[in-house]
């Protein structure tokens, strides 16, 4: 790479990867044609400087204090909750997501809530207009005289704005317009993208101001410039959902302060999002009674049981290869399932049409649902519902038996808060689930047996 005061490099747009000459296929991530070539002028004020505006020197462990301050809380259970307990003062935070998801909706109410609370707030947009930005917040509520909008997509300006207000939050929406004058490439390239993050760190561990950065996803599933950010960044969130669902569910990818083992759900509504605190409640809204093919199953999301519907339809096919279909699971586990179905249980679904939905436009790739699948299809094809109070839990091996999943107590549990009275759980859960009362245990060591209970 050449080192002159105004080089050229080509980045790879996916994941961020340098390299001096054009490439077809980045060596880093394997997609074709993502290398776009950047002029970088390599600046000797680094961004790392900013953070010497502040009086920043070396300290013993015991010096730092951990006291419980340095939390602030979002006054958002669910956002907390994913932050690991709040939001730490001095952090930068990623919030990454498909456009319109809701992200500005979300960080707005952060603010919104901040402000409440007497915290000095900056909200900086790039991409909208204060007039934009009022309407919206006419729509979440009321704002008091703590919030402070600016439209810029300057760096620099945004920086002096930051040192001269030394505002306890700020959100950057979004990061991919934002623009330092120093480098000469474009807007949301790499290099500005990396840049401008790298400087916004320094304002935040510099001045001790927790920012919330939101970036765009790009059609691969990644922000773009999107690695780079995420190393740079100490917690990254992203806010998914399906767009035609009310729900999204707020993710933790990397937290430097908490585990990212952490979900939050809310629902997108007229005034805004609002928390979910119960996502089961949520998810089981409008499942039919008495219907076949219908059996609510217990996924982890997370360390949170949510209950979630699985219906199936089995039909007879009309036309010589039968149809297979599933949306929110995993298409090639359901033909495996049916093939244990029609190999172990003699079923035979070879001129059946089979469909399979994970009801409310969730995902859920955890095979501890394996046996509800394979219960809703037996009971669509035999058209025999099963009972509406209960639930299966197990994944299902190629022998047809019923293998064990993990913390199958707070599964159960879960499923005993809300109503259920009968649950289906491996043979080999026995010892874990000794205690469970209140609720109807039925083990089952294969499939065979689960079928039993329909
Ligand atoms: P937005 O926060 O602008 O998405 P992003 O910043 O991630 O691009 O959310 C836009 C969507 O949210 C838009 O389709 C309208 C919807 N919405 C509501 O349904 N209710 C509301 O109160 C608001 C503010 C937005
Ligand atoms: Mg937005």
């Amino acid at each position: 790479m050449a080192k002159g005061k105004n080089a050229t490099v080509f980045f790879c747009q996916s994941c961020g990867y340098e390299s001096g000459k054009w490439m077809g296929q980045c060596p880093g991530c394997r997609q074709w044609n993502t290398f776009v070539e950047e002029t970088v002028i390599r600046s000797t004020k680094s961004s790392i400087n900013i953070a010497r505006h502040a009086e920043n020197k070396p300290a013993t462990l015991s010096e730092i204090s951990l006291e419980e301050e340095d939390r602030i809380s979002t006054r958002m259970r669910e956002l907390d909750r994913v932050l690991g307990g709040g939001l730490i003062r001095g952090s930068l935070t990623l919030v990454g997501g498909d456009p319109g998801i809701g992200k500005s909706t979300l960080l707005l109410q952060v603010c919104q809530n901040f402000a409440l609370d007497k915290r000095e707030v900056l909200y900086v947009s790039g991409e909208e207009s204060l007039k934009q930005i009022k309407i919206r917040a006419n729509r979440i509520g009321d704002f008091n005289e703590c919030l402070k909008l600016l439209c810029e997509t300057s760096l620099e300006v945004i920086g002096e704005m930051i040192r001269a207000l030394k505002p306890d939050v700020v959100v950057i929406d979004s990061i991919q317009t934002m623009y330092r004058e120093d480098i000469s490439s474009a807007p949301g390239s790499i290099s500005q993208v990396r840049e401008a993050t790298g400087m916004l760190l320094g304002l935040a561990k510099g001045l001790n101001i927790s920012i919330f950065i939101v970036g765009h996803v790009t059609k691969e599933g990644t922000v773009a410039g999107p690695r780079v950010l995420e190393h740079m960044v100490d917690t990254v969130l992203y806010f998914e959902g399906d767009r035609h669902a009310s729900y999204r569910i707020l993710r933790g990818v990397k937290n430097r302060f908490g585990s990212t083992n952490e979900i939050g759900v809310f629902e997108m509504r007229a005034s805004g999002l609002m928390e979910v605190s119960n996502p089961s409640e949520f998810m089981l809204g409008g499942k039919p009674e008495g219907a076949s093919g219908s059996i609510v199953v217990c996924s982890m999301e997370g360390t949170r049981p949510m209950l979630i519907e699985i219906q199936a339809l089995v039909c007879h096919s009309n036309f010589g290869i039968p149809r297979r279909q599933t949306t929110g699971t995993d298409f090639n586990r359901v033909n495996l399932l049916i093939a244990v179905l029609e190999k172990r249980l003699g079923i035979s679904l070879g001129n059946c049409d089979a469909y399979v939905n994970i009801a409310g436009g969730i995902k859920i790739q955890e095979p501890a649902v394996d046996l509800g699948i394979a219960m809703a299809i037996v009971s669509s094809f035999k058209n025999k519902a099963i009972d509406d109070k209960m639930i299966a839990i197990g994944e299902v091996g190629l022998s047809g038996e019923v293998r064990a999943v993990n913390m199958i107590k707070e599964r159960v549990q879960e499923a005993k808060k809300l109503g259920f009275t009968a649950c289906i759980v491996p043979f080999v859960c026995k010892d874990s689930l000794k205690e469970v009362t209140g609720i109807k245990v039925l083990y089952a060591k294969n499939v065979g047996d689960a079928i039993t209970y329909l």
